[in-house]
């Protein structure tokens, strides 16, 4: 999966100022794309056939200090009329709005089952960033499979297959914030496949990237085929090019 659905709360993200030039490019290796409806109407062409996942939740904004003041901001109507493939919601675990959110899931889940619509929540931390531990995040992924999503996604941690082992639905993993290297990348989602993640829902470490299709190439590789780090290296090595991406996106 392709996140692409940052700019709901960060605004023009960088590298995703210009959601269509940075989407377009991508699409034929993505599985699905992660978006909100505002980008899916401007900026991706319906002739596309990749399936999206229609980010539902949100309503703050990263100027305020507390992420977790999220409603539902996209009727399951709408993503039925939309002809999305699943909705997304994030849940704040800990916070203050912790019963908000899942009440919101809960409601999610209820209309989803409604129209016969798969609901992921993502176990959302805002900028609590170091909250990321197996501890955390297997209570969060398990509440919300409790609550009836169809699917989680989450961050890779220390000790991730707990997360997994705890959690009775699939798992994908986040990238969060750019790595330092390709190859950092290349290994969470590898550890994160091998501990037990079905998939990834990858943004930033693949769009902020000077090869954006290298990279989703090479993370392709490590989901589709099992391919190792050295072997989604190798993808990547191939793939590159000397062009700046940063040239290409503001063309
Ligand atoms: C946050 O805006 C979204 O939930 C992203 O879809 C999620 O964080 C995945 O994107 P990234 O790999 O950039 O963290």
């Amino acid at each position: 999966m392709l996140a692409c659905d940052h700019g709901y709360f960060m605004g023009p993200t960088h590298r995703l100022e210009n959601p269509r030039k940075t989407i377009e490019p991508l699409l034929p290796y993505a599985d699905t794309v992660a978006v909100t409806r505002g980008v899916l109407r401007t900026s991706i062409d319906p002739k596309w056939d990749t399936p999206i996942l229609l980010r539902v939740s949100g309503g703050t904004s990263v100027l305020h200090e507390d992420l977790s003041d999220e409603g539902i901001t996209t009727s399951m109507r709408e993503a039925v009329r939309l002809n999305v493939s699943a909705v997304a919601l994030s849940i704040f675990v800990g916070t203050t709005h912790e019963k908000q959110t899942l009440l919101n899931l809960g409601k999610l889940v209820d209309e989803g089952e409604e129209f016969g619509m798969p609901v992921m929540a993502i176990t959302a931390v805002g900028k609590e960033l170091e909250k990321r531990d197996s501890r955390y995040l297997s209570l969060a992924c398990r509440i919300a499979a409790e609550i009836g999503v169809h699917l989680v996604k989450t961050y890779y941690c220390e000790e991730f297959s707990k997360v997994v082992n705890g959690c009775p639905v699939p798992i994908v993993v986040a990238g969060g914030p750019k790595l330092n290297t390709e190859t950092d990348v290349f290994e969470l989602a590898h550890n994160a496949l091998e501990e037990g993640a079905v998939g990834v829902d990858m943004g930033r470490n693949i769009w902020q990237n000077d090869n954006p299709i290298a990279m989703i190439k090479a993370i392709r590789a490590i989901v589709h085929e099992k391919a190792s780090v050295r072997e989604a290296s190798q993808i990547f090595n191939e793939n590159k090019t000397t062009r700046s991406v940063e040239n290409a996106i503001h063309a």
